[in-house]
């Protein structure tokens, strides 16, 4: 019977064949313990020199990491490992042998890891992480598609710009200029005045000169977009949705948690509702915290960020921001014309905004007026006036940063390990 390691614990007592790569081995005389991963999972493989062929037991002892192979044995329980099973081997077939694979069970810089991110992708941790990222991903579409969001796909080759104008990537389009996309918002803002509930998840773009452990130059987002809901109920629908996405990986991924050394008391926490501070109450905040550097107007900074959050134990809002910081299609409060209806929402422990979103101006005058403001008149906008001069309804929608939110749940220091091929200031390789 042909299956794999994930499917091993419903076959136990019986004899399979999986297709498999080696990790790691050791081996004492008479015995020898493989340790095999197939992509669903890892398990070790135990050789004893009676119970195979003599060839088989040569090749156990001397097979090298990477190798791949079929490997034929009964499964059984071992409650030791974190699996809890292992294979009584009773055949192995060598497919391809390998040498000198580079990255060897000792440890290695991290430069010398991201020169090899296509083979450290095949790491327990490496795995472990993109499970996870691939667990959140499944979730949203659960999430969404429960409530009848409809999922609409924004081009990535656009004429304009959603979140200024200095970090876009320029490319030509035959005779015309374009830029890779920054945000599918706009879009999204036409797909919700023709479907009403919208989700997209796709790449985004920001040739930002940033070299920090939270920024990427190309990074997956999920952008909601929602007709008639406005500020408030956006919040519930951002608070509702992050809670579903960690109660989803702290369910479905215990196995990867684990073996990242995740401490998990801190995510059971994170359920709805989460607690709200208006940009005012952070900035005073912060003063108390002994921030002298911070300016009412002024943006937060990693630190500020962090400081704030380590006032809560749940991802916290942070509402009504100065105008002047933020995106031109923002709606300004009703009772005062300096802030405007948004929220950040900043992860717990440090991993910092993993949500940006508002409540979008509906007003075609104003939108005109702020087009000005920001210098963003021309035919390449004509479309997204257009939606507010027919049949203009409230509307909010947010964006949530994939990577950020894998290296928060999966407690990894730096975006870098939460993509597989990530771009960087200074990195195209792989
Ligand atoms: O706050 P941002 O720039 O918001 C928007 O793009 C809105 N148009 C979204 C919307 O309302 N539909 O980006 C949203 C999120 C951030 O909170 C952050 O998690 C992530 O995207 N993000 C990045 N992640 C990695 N690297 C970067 N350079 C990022 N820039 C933003
Ligand atoms: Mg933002």
């Amino acid at each position: 019977m042909k299956t794999t390691i994930s499917q091993a614990p419903r076959y136990n007592e019986e004899t399979v064949t999986i297709g498999a790569w080696l990790t790691n081995k050791r081996s004492s005389g008479k015995i020898a313990f493989l340790q095999l991963r197939d992509g669903t999972g890892f398990m070790q493989g135990v050789v004893v020199k009676n119970d195979v062929s003599e060839e088989a037991f040569q090749l156990a002892k001397n097979i090298t990491q990477e190798s791949s192979m079929y490997i034929t044995g009964k499964i059984v329980e071992d409650t030791r490992s974190p699996f809890g099973y292992e294979m009584q081997v009773s055949d192995i077939e060598l497919i391809h042998e390998a040498h000198d694979y580079p990255i060897t069970p000792k440890e290695h810089g991290t430069e010398f890891l991201m020169d090899h991110r296509h083979l450290w992708l095949r790491s327990k941790r490496q795995h472990a992480v993109m499970k996870i990222r691939n667990e959140i991903i499944r979730a949203t579409y659960q999430f969404f598609n429960d409530k009848g969001y409809v999922k609409i796909d924004p081009p990535i080759l656009t004429g304009s710009s959603a979140e200024g104008t200095t970090e876009l990537f320029h490319t030509k389009y035959f005779d015309e200029e374009a830029y890779l996309s920054q945000s599918g918002q706009l879009y999204m803002e036409a797909a919700a005045m023709a479907f009403g509930k919208v989700f997209s998840f796709g790449p985004t773009f920001r040739a930002e000169k940033s070299k920090t452990r939270r920024h990427l130059i190309e990074f997956w987002m999920i952008e909601p977009e929602m007709a008639f809901v406005e500020h408030e109920e956006s919040l519930e629908i951002q608070e509702n949705y992050v809670s579903f996405i960690v109660q989803s990986v702290l369910a479905n991924c215990k196995l990867e948690l684990q073996t990242l050394d995740r401490d998990i008391s801190s995510l059971e926490k994170v359920q709805a509702p989460f607690p709200r501070i208006t940009y005012d109450e952070a900035v005073a905040l912060l003063k108390e915290k002994g921030f002298t550097d911070i300016e009412w107007g002024e943006d937060f900074g990693a630190p500020h960020e962090t400081a704030i959050a380590e006032s809560f134990d749940k991802p916290v809002f942070i509402t009504n921001y100065p105008i002047g910081i933020k995106a031109f299609y923002m709606k300004p409060h009703p009772e005062r014309d300096d802030v405007v209806l948004c929220a950040d929402l900043i992860a717990p422990e440090g991993y910092g905004e993993i949500i940006g979103g508002s409540q979008r101006i509906d007003d075609l005058q104003l939108m005109e007026e702020r087009y000005k403001e920001h210098g963003l008149t021309g035919e390449a906008y004509q479309w997204y006036l257009e939606l507010r001069k027919y049949g203009s309804v409230p509307h909010s929608g947010f964006g949530l940063g994939l990577e950020r939110t894998v290296a928060w749940l999966a407690g990894v220091n730096h975006v870098r390990e939460t993509i597989p091929f990530p771009r960087l200031l200074n990195r195209l390789y792989p």
